[in-house]
């Protein structure tokens, strides 16, 4: 289960104790129990680690799959003209169309290099996920051959239990981060991420967190929530939300 593989992963750098109690504390889904079951369920583990996979699934789901190279043609749903139609297996990354904010055209990717003019997912935040597997499998968006029940699955409830109000953690215009603490960040920081990361952020041959975070604060916040497709980097969905705020103000505190 990805939140104990993540927990093992810090057990030796950190208070276990702020851990525990921020994995305790922790909403039990990000939609449906947000206001509030101060106990994560078992049950409720389970569908948090289906909502991390889906969540790098829509990130690039070809590199989370073993030995699964991306499509060779440009994805039909994708513009003629957009901007990353001539790399075709790109345009099959949800996150391509549809944002890593989940917002689409009205979101982060409204303008700008990736900016395709295709609508969101947000209006499917808390509906039916067997929809949502269904839609995904439909001609129009072709993954029926591609990924499994189970992948399909575990993107239905990212789209409809995972998705977070991105606007209310980012400032759009300024790429800040909305009311986090970056005190208590490094805090966070030092426990939780220097161990593979770096005290600087800059460890020897990791993208350098300063750089990323503050370039694009919207795939840092959907990495750090889902962790990175095929890579060891832990999915810290569990973390209170509040923890995950505190963290980006610190992250862009970082050098570039
Ligand atoms: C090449 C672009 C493209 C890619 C890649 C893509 N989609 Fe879509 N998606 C669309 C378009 C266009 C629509 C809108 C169809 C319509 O007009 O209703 C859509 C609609 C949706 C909707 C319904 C939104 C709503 O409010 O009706 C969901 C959910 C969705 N996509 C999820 C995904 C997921 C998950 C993936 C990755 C597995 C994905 N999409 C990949 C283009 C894309
Ligand atoms: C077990 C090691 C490990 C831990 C612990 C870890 N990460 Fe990562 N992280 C990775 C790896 C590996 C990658 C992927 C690096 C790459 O793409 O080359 C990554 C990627 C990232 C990225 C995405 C960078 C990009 O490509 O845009 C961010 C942001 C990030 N980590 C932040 C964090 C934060 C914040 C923490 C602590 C809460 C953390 N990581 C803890 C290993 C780790």
């Amino acid at each position: 289960m990805i939140m104990i593989a993540a927990l093992k992963k810090v057990r030796h750098g950190l208070g276990m104790g702020l851990l525990l109690a921020a994995w305790m504390t922790a909403p039990a889904s990000a939609g449906a129990a947000e206001a509030g079951t101060a106990l994560v369920r078992p049950s409720d583990a389970g569908l948090i680690a289906s909502i991390a996979r889906g969540g790098r699934l829509y990130d690039k789901w070809f590199k989370e799959l073993p030995d699964t190279p991306g499509p060779a043609t440009r994805h039909s749903l994708y513009p003629e003209t957009g901007p990353y139609a001539g790399k075709a297996p790109d345009t099959w990354r949800c996150k391509e169309c549809h944002g890593w904010d989940g917002l689409g055209k009205n979101g982060a990717y409204g303008s700008g290099k990736h900016a395709t003019g295709i609508k969101g997912i947000q209006a499917m935040d808390g509906g039916d996920p067997e929809r949502v597997a269904a839609l995904l499998k439909a001609p129009e968006h072709g993954y029926g051959g591609l990924l499994t029940d189970r992948d399909l699955t575990d993107l239905a409830h990212f789209v409809t239990r995972g998705q977070w109000d991105m606007d209310a953690v980012i400032d759009r215009a300024g790429k800040t981060i909305k009311g986090g603490d970056p005190v208590m960040g490094q805090v966070y920081y030092l426990t939780l991420c220097a161990q593979c990361h770096g005290r600087d952020g800059k460890a020897k041959g990791m993208p350098k967190l300063g750089e990323v975070v503050n370039d694009n604060p919207w795939e840092s916040l959907h990495k750090i929530l889902n962790g990175q497709p095929g890579d060891d980097m832990p999915a810290l969905r569990g973390l209170d939300r509040r923890i995950v705020k505190d963290l980006l103000a610190f992250l862009q505190t970082l050098p570039r």
